[in-house]
């Protein structure tokens, strides 16, 4: 068997099914090209069927990116596959990843097939996609509350058929790790031919195991392959954490003796970039990339680790990335510089144009906070890749009066469709104001889900970042908008979200 672990990304798909958080093209790939950075082996860049959106992302990606193979999720028919394989059409290395529910409930409620129908469609569409791609990955859906003889009759018919890998979701997060674990281990003992295909892992995290369950399908189980998603994001509780995941694995080297192509450096960069293009929020004590995860405060710790750093910390921080956290620019620094802290820091604009509205914005940053620090960077690139898109409604400024005692007022001046427009309105606090303040004139009747602010880089001095979740006619959007003003920061957001539920893109859930 293999000691190489194959890390299989899913942010692009199965992360933004997570309400709220989908992207743009241009955010996809701008994310694919940092999990390419960051050596993923496999990146799921979305479900190319879903909508004409999805496709021509998966297919921009799948265009741009070489390192890594580009796979497409897709249901089990030709039509889905079809569309599938056109959209990869331009990739290196293309992969298409096919499924169909296998658990009794499933089939019986929300397909209304009998197990034998099943059956012959999940075969047929292997054999189908094998015609396309030669690389086919199989899920049977809820595979793990499916029954286990239906289940290994369905996976040997789709190795025989093509299938090379074969990836065994906990779909809604049920499993125990040592369950799982065994699961995976008497499918691979059962099924006669499962030594010629890669054996996937694919835990959501609804019982917060889904990174225990993955690494239980891989060191009791014997999967090479684990999929999941930057940060955890995904569906209700989420995936399984790729940076946790690639930590354990890398950290125990000594427990599971596997190897990685990850290069972890990129980790945290990834981390911040997902969690400022889709507005979730990464929690304080989050393993890996939690603002506090390298944070000594106890006393007894801060001296052990000033001592010797092995004594409190079993993984260094620089070897995820936190040394990227250091004030990089500042007033003085010239367009050179902030352009290579751009490619330092892997991010692409595609022309001198770009870079010069980019320095502008730094520029006016640097105006108003003495230190500019890699976060304040890419909040920055992130607001000026939505400003490209001509958005319907833009932020201009904003002035509010609150005194104890007194009802708060704020006016502010924006744009609809390039006219200036101002909405004045008291609230119960600044924030507040300033909201009903748009509100009073955009009047989008949206119900507001989730407000919450996060200190881009930890102090009072820090960019506040806010994200604004908003809910409309069933569709639900997040917005991030960043200031050293957490007010106006919030105002951004709410006219990002805004834009958003204003945008048409249309989505169909892949296991809806
Ligand atoms: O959770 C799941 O079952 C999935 C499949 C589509 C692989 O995401
Ligand atoms: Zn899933």
């Amino acid at each position: 068997m293999s000691d190489k672990l194959i890390i299989f990304d899913t942010t692009l798909r199965d992360g933004e099914q997570s309400p709220g958080a989908s992207m743009t093209r241009d955010e996809k790939l701008r994310i694919a090209r940092q999990l390419e950075r960051l050596r993923v082996d496999v990146i799921e860049a979305g479900f190319a069927a879903s909508s004409n959106g999805d496709f021509e992302a998966v297919q921009l990606i799948a265009n741009t990116i070489k390192d890594s193979t580009i796979c497409s999720l897709s249901r089990a028919n030709d039509k889905d596959i079809s569309r599938a394989a056109e959209a990869l059409k331009g990739a290196n290395r293309a992969r298409i990843h096919t499924f169909i529910a296998t658990s009794a409930l499933h089939m019986e409620k929300k397909l209304r097939m009998t197990p034998d129908q099943v059956f012959e469609q999940a075969k047929q569409a292997v054999r189908f996609a094998r015609n396309l791609v030669d690389d086919i990955e199989f899920s049977p859906e809820d595979g793990y509350r499916s029954d286990p003889d239906f289940l290994c009759r369905v996976i040997e018919a789709v190795i025989n058929e093509g299938a090379t890998t074969i990836n065994v979701p906990d779909t809604v997060g049920y499993a125990i790790p040592e369950l799982y674990g065994n699961f995976i281990k008497d499918l691979r003992e059962r099924v006669p031919n499962s030594d010629k295909a890669i054996w996937s892992v694919h835990c959501h995290n609804d019982l917060g195991m889904a990174v225990a369950n993955s690494l239980a399908g891989v060191k009791i189980g014997g999967a090479r392959q684990v999929e999941c998603t930057i940060n955890g994001l995904g569906e209700r509780a989420g995936n399984c954490s790729l940076e946790e995941v690639v930590m354990a694995v890398k950290t125990r080297r000594d427990y599971f003796g596997l190897e990685l192509g990850i290069d972890t450096r990129h980790i945290l960069a990834a981390s911040r970039m997902v969690s400022q293009t889709t507005g979730f929020v990464v929690q304080p004590n989050k393993a890996v990339v939690g603002a506090n995860a390298f944070a000594h405060a106890s006393g007894i710790h801060q001296d052990g680790v000033l001592k010797a750093r092995d004594t409190y910390e079993i993984m260094r921080a620089e070897d995820v990335g936190w040394t990227a956290n250091k004030i990089v620019l500042g007033k003085l620094s010239g367009r050179n510089a902030f352009k290579q802290r751009l490619q330092e820091l892997g991010v692409q604009m595609e022309s001198e144009a770009e870079i010069n509205a980019a320095f502008t914005r730094f520029k006016e940053l640097a105006d108003r906070k003495s230190e500019i620090f890699d976060e304040d960077i890419l909040a920055l690139v992130s607001e000026e890749n939505v400003s490209q898109h001509k958005e319907q409604y833009v932020f201009v400024s904003l002035s509010q009066h609150s005194e104890t005692g007194e009802r708060p007022q704020a006016s502010i001046v924006f744009t609809v469709d390039g006219k200036e427009v101002k909405g004045t309105a008291e609230g119960n606090g600044p924030v507040d104001a300033s909201l009903k303040a748009i509100e009073a004139h955009v009047k989008s009747g949206a119900e507001m889900v989730l407000y919450s602010v996060n200190a881009i880089s930890g102090s009072t001095e820090s960019q506040g970042e806010v994200t604004v979740r908003l809910q409309n006619s069933g569709r639900v959007v997040n917005g991030v908008g960043a200031d050293p003003d957490i007010v106006v920061a919030s105002a951004k957001a709410y006219l990002s979200a805004l834009n958003k539920l204003q945008s048409k893109a249309d989505r169909v859930a892949a296991q809806g």
